[in-house]
């Protein structure tokens, strides 16, 4: 299945020359632009509604005009799909406040528009993901979709090279979120996660997860979880666009990091379950999750449904 790549009205293969962005796009100069991600099953892109509803909030957020209306985002999504023809893929799409010489202020230019269509191949996926709590060091508007994504990428390898999955980003002692995840806390049968505002990504997949809980009866409070309390947890669990519901395993955390992780004079972590050279297992699962079972199953059954 080929990828295929939309840059500024034009559809090319993916790895084709075409597929290039001019040097002075501000994008590319100062990560001036906002992006979403939607999952396709089957051919449709799920979600999309809410995915054009938090662009529409993104765009606004850095006072870009939205270049196209939801009728036509989803046309020319459709339209890349169709050309792409997979079934199973993802779309990668960004906007950016333009291509002009390079000057902070904004310039009085058309938005650019791009898009890729990857085939998507289910990476080998762990079945339950390995944390490593990091200081979030996001700016305070972590609720804009920016494709400003610095912290993120440098949070996520430091994960990848502690041996875990994805990291777990801790503010002021309160966890907010993954790197590209949000993150869910069940303790005694009640859903905890961080509440949409400006310090998280108000995830479409969270969305959906909430509205899964309140079909299935599943109380949820959406309430940051302090990362002291964090052996208190039953089940934890990620979700994403590409992620889905994912189970988490273990949270580990550098025993160097943990003062920073904590607000002054707060409560340490009690229990710590194991350490490992320089890391700490600060939580690990005592076995599988029946809360998070459910939500699977019930987000496996609905997904081609969106
Ligand atoms: N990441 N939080 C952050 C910081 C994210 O980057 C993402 C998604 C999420 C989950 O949001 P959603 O359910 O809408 O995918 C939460 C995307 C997939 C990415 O950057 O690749």
């Amino acid at each position: 299945m080929p990828s295929v790549a939309y840059v500024n009205g034009v559809f090319v293969a993916a790895d084709a020359d075409g597929a290039v962005v001019p040097l002075e796009d501000r994008g590319h100069l100062f990560g001036d632009g906002v992006y979403e991600v939607v999952r396709v099953y089957g051919g449709r892109p799920f979600l999309l509604a809410w995915h054009l509803e938090r662009l529409a909030h993104s765009l606004a957020a850095i006072g870009l005009a939205n270049p196209h209306s939801d009728a036509e985002w989803t046309s020319l999504i459709e339209q890349a799909v169709a050309q792409s023809g997979a079934a199973e893929a993802t779309v990668y799409w960004q906007v950016t406040r333009g291509t002009a010489p390079r000057a902070h202020t904004f310039p009085d230019v058309q938005p650019a528009v791009t898009m890729v269509v990857r085939p998507w191949t289910a990476p080998p996926a762990p079945r339950a993901a390995t944390l490593l709590c990091l200081p979030d060091e996001r700016w305070a508007n972590a609720w804009v979709k920016s494709i400003n994504l610095l912290p993120n990428v440098i949070a996520k390898e430091n994960a990848r090279r502690a041996g875990a999955d994805e990291a777990l980003l801790v503010r002021s002692g309160a966890i907010t979120e993954g790197a590209a995840s949000n993150l869910f806390v069940v303790h005694q049968g009640v859903l905890y996660t961080h509440p949409a505002n400006r310090y998280i990504l108000a995830g479409i997949t969270r969305r959906f997860v909430l509205g899964l809980a309140h079909d299935l009866g599943i109380p949820v409070r959406e309430v940051a979880w302090p990362l002291a309390e964090l052996a208190a947890a039953d089940e934890v669990f990620l979700t994403g666009t590409t992620t889905e519901v994912l189970a988490v395993d273990r949270i580990l955390a550098y025993e160097a990091d943990l003062p920073s992780l904590h607000q002054l004079g707060e409560e340490r972590p009690r229990g710590l379950v194991g350490r490992d050279g320089p890391l700490v297992t600060l939580w690990q699962a005592k076995g599988p999750g029946p809360v998070t079972g459910r939500l699977q199953e019930a987000f496996a059954a609905r997904r081609t449904m969106g």
